[in-house]
């Protein structure tokens, strides 16, 4: 299963490609972002700050597992500085010129928002690092006889880049972010908020008991709540009441494979891959990559943070082990010798 497929992944759809209702639920201030109340406050702080002095924002490296509203977060930044904000993606630059032409179209004090940062080509880091600090970037023109190198100044910027794996990025990197800001996973209330708010802009009929219920199911993470809701509704309106309750997202999220802890397919794969091929590991990612038909990277950014945090499996450094709770989830017995 691609991670488009799965019902609950945390892919995003590329910007352009959202539509005007997801646009709507994204909240446009600090104020009305809902969760991540460190941050928020940290971040408060520093924007007043650079606006009293009339500077741009220090660099701000959001990171944290997919769909918990970085890109949200970088948008609501640059509303609250009052500056314009460009999005890009790490893969997406490839040359140098897209670089230069990205930073030098900001308008002085504007955001430069790269998402999976850590996946930038190699030259193309190299190159941030004089633009981070200095705002300018020398590249080589030309070739052989008539290779030359060319200073190009740029307007004062903000670099927001967001990434799952803070870890890939290189120290150099890291260091130039003045302002780091890891975002966790919501907690039930927060999401439950979430899901009410989004249930107003969407014209949509919830109470309290669907909004807990989809919380709970949606792994700590909005983007998920978020299409819960939209699903849950469906079947709410053609099956149901009409009104998102408890009953209609029971049986909504039933037929979406979705369990009362908010795991999926992937998530059961995994785990029993674990507990019934493995006796319960230790077993290494690569094994279980392949065990399961997917890639390395999928299980680390997108299956395993949400299994790790909520303690259905444990990192050794043999490999990966299922714990009692995940024997439990399934009614199995737990094997003494764990
Ligand atoms: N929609 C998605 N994420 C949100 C958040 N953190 N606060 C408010 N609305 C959201």
């Amino acid at each position: 299963m691609s991670e488009d497929e799965r019902f609950i992944s945390g892919t995003k759809m590329p910007l352009e490609e959202e539509n005007s209702a997801e646009m709507r639920l994204r909240p446009e201030t600090l104020s009305e972002y809902i969760g991540q109340d460190a941050i928020k406050r940290e971040i408060d702080i520093y924007i007043q700050a650079a606006k009293n002095r009339q500077e741009s924002l220090d660099h701000v490296l959001l990171y944290g597992p997919p769909g918990l509203g970085k890109t949200t977060m970088a948008m609501v930044i640059a509303n609250e500085m009052g500056t314009s904000i460009r999005t890009t993606s790490g893969p997406a630059i490839d040359k140098a010129g897209d670089l230069v032409a990205l930073l030098n179209d900001l308008e002085p004090g504007g955001i430069l928002f790269i998402d999976e940062i850590h996946r930038m080509p190699r030259f193309v880091e190299e190159m941030l690092y004089s633009a981070m600090e200095d705002f300018y970037i020398d590249i080589i023109i030309g070739e052989g006889e008539t290779a030359r190198p060319v200073h190009f100044p740029l307007p004062p910027f903000t670099l927001i880049g967001a990434t799952t794996r803070a870890g890939s990025l290189s120290a150099p990197l890291r260091d130039r972010f003045g302002i780091l800001a890891h975002m966790d996973y919501y907690t039930t209330k927060d999401l439950q908020t979430i899901v009410q708010r989004s249930a107003k802009v969407l014209q949509a009929k919830v109470d309290d008991e669907g909004a807990i219920e989809i919380a709970r199911r949606s792994r700590g993470t909005p983007r998920v709540a978020n299409r819960l809701l939209k699903r849950v509704r469906d079947f709410a309106e053609i099956e149901g009441t009409g009104m998102v309750d408890a009953h209609a997202a029971h049986h909504a999220l039933e037929l979406l494979h979705v369990d009362r802890a908010g795991l999926d397919k992937m998530d059961h794969d995994l785990l029993l891959t674990i507990i019934e091929m493995y006796r319960g590991g230790p077993v290494g990612l690569n094994t279980l990559a392949a065990y399961i038909g997917e890639d390395v990277e999928t299980i680390e950014d997108m299956v395993e943070p949400y299994l790790l945090q909520e303690g259905f499996i444990r990192r050794t450094p043999r490999g990966r082990m299922a714990t009692e709770k995940a024997y439990m989830h399934f009614n199995l017995p737990f094997e003494l010798d764990h």
